[in-house]
């Protein structure tokens, strides 16, 4: 979900108040999913690389996350269940706080019924240490070390393969995200910035793959 920061340059905001468009544009963005019947929903909030980012807009960052997975009379309206993808909350350099932590446990819980789409929400997350992360898992356990058993070992091993990766805001590679689930996926790079992707951008996503 790039572009919060530049949403808001662009009307003289401060980055903070993009990333709050941001967050009120996801839950605009689940409903648009939910009636495009879509499945599965994977967005990518903050990285492992993000923390380096200036203290006063990490925690408003953070501050956003415990209002996204505190929407709950929301997501259970629309029978969403809601995921959390990232690094481990007990590795020795997990940094997030507690009551981002309790957030996200409360809305797995609260949502674990739902059988409606799945809403992966990346927190705190790498691809590339999500992979250090199953080698090792493949390791410990003695495996020999084959595609399934990686795929085994990731943090969310029930996640799909990405049948179309979105990249917004004008970048043309790909990041840090979900890059086993990823070989094969569609990709749609588009120059509109996040607060802005509505159902008309998702629509142009969907076409890759319907
Ligand atoms: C994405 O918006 C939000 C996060 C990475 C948390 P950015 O903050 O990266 O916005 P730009 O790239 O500066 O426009
Ligand atoms: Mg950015």
């Amino acid at each position: 979900m790039d572009g919060n920061g530049r949403w808001a340059a662009a009307r003289g905001l401060p980055r903070t108040a993009g990333h709050s468009e941001g967050e009120e544009n996801i839950a605009r963005l689940v409903r648009v999913a939910v009636r495009r019947d879509i499945g599965w929903l994977t967005l990518f909030g903050f990285s492992t690389e993000n923390w380096v980012r200036p203290r006063t807009e990490v925690r408003h960052i953070l501050g956003l996350h415990e209002k996204l997975f505190g929407r709950l009379a929301e997501l259970n309206e629309l029978g969403v269940r809601v995921q959390w993808i990232g690094r481990p909350f007990d590795a020795p350099d997990a940094r997030t706080p507690r009551y981002v932590q309790r957030a996200i446990r409360k809305a797995i819980a609260a949502t674990s019924h739902n059988t409606g789409m799945v809403l992966t929400i990346a927190f705190d997350y790498g691809g590339r240490r999500e992979l250090c992360d199953a080698v090792a898992g493949v390791r410990a356990r003695g495996l020999p070390m084959t595609p399934e058993d990686i795929s085994s070992q990731l943090y969310l091993p029930e996640l799909p393969p990405v049948d179309v990766l979105v990249r917004t805001s004008g970048e043309r590679r790909v990041s840090n995200f979900l890059l086993w689930q990823s070989a094969g996926a569609a990709i749609r790079f588009t120059d509109c910035p996040w607060p802005e992707f509505d159902e008309h951008e998702l629509d142009r996503a969907l076409e890759l793959v319907t």
